[in-house]
């Protein structure tokens, strides 16, 4: 058996429990459909119309089960195939989903190197998955091949900067104990963590946490995977090119803008003559501790479907209440945020705030220009001011999904 087939009957990944489906609804990137319409589909996607999704090595269900429920919750006529070589997995996530009493998920059993047997798809989701395929590019261009024309796909690699520690961690783990049943791999290794000296570059490294929160599984995942090949900015561009996908966005373009990360004029200057993928290489390079990729893209070719602000855009937050940034605006006069360390702050007037409280998801920014009565260019210049580091650090995104909720289904 393949050794990473291997890995994962034995340890699903990530450790999930059905039970815990009661409690909480896990989100984030890629995949939120609010985010995915926002990169894919302009924010202006119909939400009546049927929609078809592949979750491409779903594990234990994580970014199935966030798709399959906000899609449930709003009514929206979907069907998502979850698609993993691991029946360990698989069962993981099929308890998640009856938990939920989800209908609009269909299991396979497979290679998603044949992703396009089980159909075409209006998107597809390939989180944490195609950095562990012994043939990369096989799996990228299988994705590229199942999409539909217009289609789009929301993925995630493992990046090398910030995975600083971890690669070496798993040659010195291979030589010492990678003849050792898993179970005892993993024993060993939890001894060895307690011991490592203080100069070891996972020690040093206080951006990974996998292997502290994550259980036996997230062990087993960051330091004794038989097959993890990070992709840095330009390794991730040159796979896409050879796939024939066009690059769209990263889930967070505000990591890779490397201007955030110049104080020097001369040096600010100098990156911003430079092209995107250059800027986004550099960026990595200079902030150093970005651990994965999350990125949307679609076939080359097709016209980019970025949103941007207009009269009839439908803004979302995202992981951030309207409330919360409206009372940092009175209080201090700015709006904060931040993502792995690196923060933004933006300083706004209060009649931001208005703004801010007014976004439900619902209302167009027509409908909130006319809720607060300003004229439209007063409006457009302050909300572009803080619509800028929202979509950057990926708190602010465009969709008509919940606008076009028909009868929401029942939730837990
Ligand atoms: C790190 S887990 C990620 C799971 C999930 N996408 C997530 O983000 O939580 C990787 C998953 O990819 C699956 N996988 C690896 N290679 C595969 C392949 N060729 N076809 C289908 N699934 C695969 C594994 O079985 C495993 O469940």
């Amino acid at each position: 058996m393949d050794p990473v087939a291997r890995q994962y009957e034995a340890y699903p990944y990530p450790e999930r429990d059905p039970a815990e489906e009661a409690m909480r609804l896990i989100t984030g990137s890629p995949s939120h459909p609010v985010e995915l319409d926002h990169f894919l589909f302009g924010g202006a996607r119909d939400w009546s119309r049927p929609f078809r999704a592949l979750v491409a090595g779903g594990g234990t269900g994580d970014g199935l089960i966030m798709l399959a429920q906000i899609l449930a919750d709003n009514g929206v006529d979907a069907e998502i195939v979850y698609l993993d070589m691991s029946v360990a997995s698989r069962h993981v996530a099929e308890g998640r989903a009856a938990a939920r009493g989800l209908t609009n998920i269909r299991f396979e059993t497979g290679d998603l190197l044949r992703a396009s047997e089980y159909g075409s798809f209006d998107y597809i989701d390939c989180c944490g998955v195609l950095h562990h395929l012994s043939d990369p590019d096989a799996g990228f261009a299988a994705l590229r091949g199942a999409l539909v024309e217009g289609g789009g796909i929301g993925a995630m690699v493992y990046a090398p900067y910030g995975r600083a520690g971890v690669y070496e961690m798993q040659d010195a783990l291979r030589a010492l104990v990678g003849d050792d049943p898993p179970e005892v791999q993993v024993a060993h290794t939890k001894a060895l963590i307690q011991s490592l000296v203080p100069t070891n570059g996972l020690k040093r490294n206080p951006f990974l946490n996998d292997h502290a929160h994550g259980g036996d599984a997230g062990l087993y995942d960051l330091l004794l995977h038989s097959r993890d090949r990070p992709y840095d900015v330009d390794a991730l561009f040159d796979a896409l090119e050879r796939a024939d996908l066009a690059f769209v966005s990263f889930a967070t373009p505000g990591r890779y803008d490397p201007r955030l990360m110049l104080s020097d004029p001369v040096l600010r200057e100098r990156a911003g003559a430079l092209t995107y993928r250059q800027c986004a290489a550099l960026a990595e390079r200079l902030v150093g501790n970005i651990k994965v990729h999350c990125f949307y893209a679609a076939a080359k070719g097709a016209l980019s479907r970025i949103a941007e602000p207009s009269p009839a855009s439908v803004p979302s937050l995202i992981g951030v209440s309207g409330a919360a940034l409206a009372e940092s605006i009175f209080k201090n006069g700015v709006i904060r945020g931040e993502v792995d360390g690196v923060g933004f702050q933006r300083a706004l007037p209060k009649d931001a705030a208005g703004i801010l409280t007014a976004v439900d998801g619902r209302r167009s920014l027509e409908d909130i220009r006319r809720m607060i009565g300003w004229e439209p260019g007063r409006f457009n210049d302050l909300f572009a001011t803080l619509y800028q580091p929202l979509n950057n650090f990926g708190l602010m995104r465009f969709s008509r999904l919940k606008r076009a909720a028909a009868k929401p289904s029942s939730r837990l």
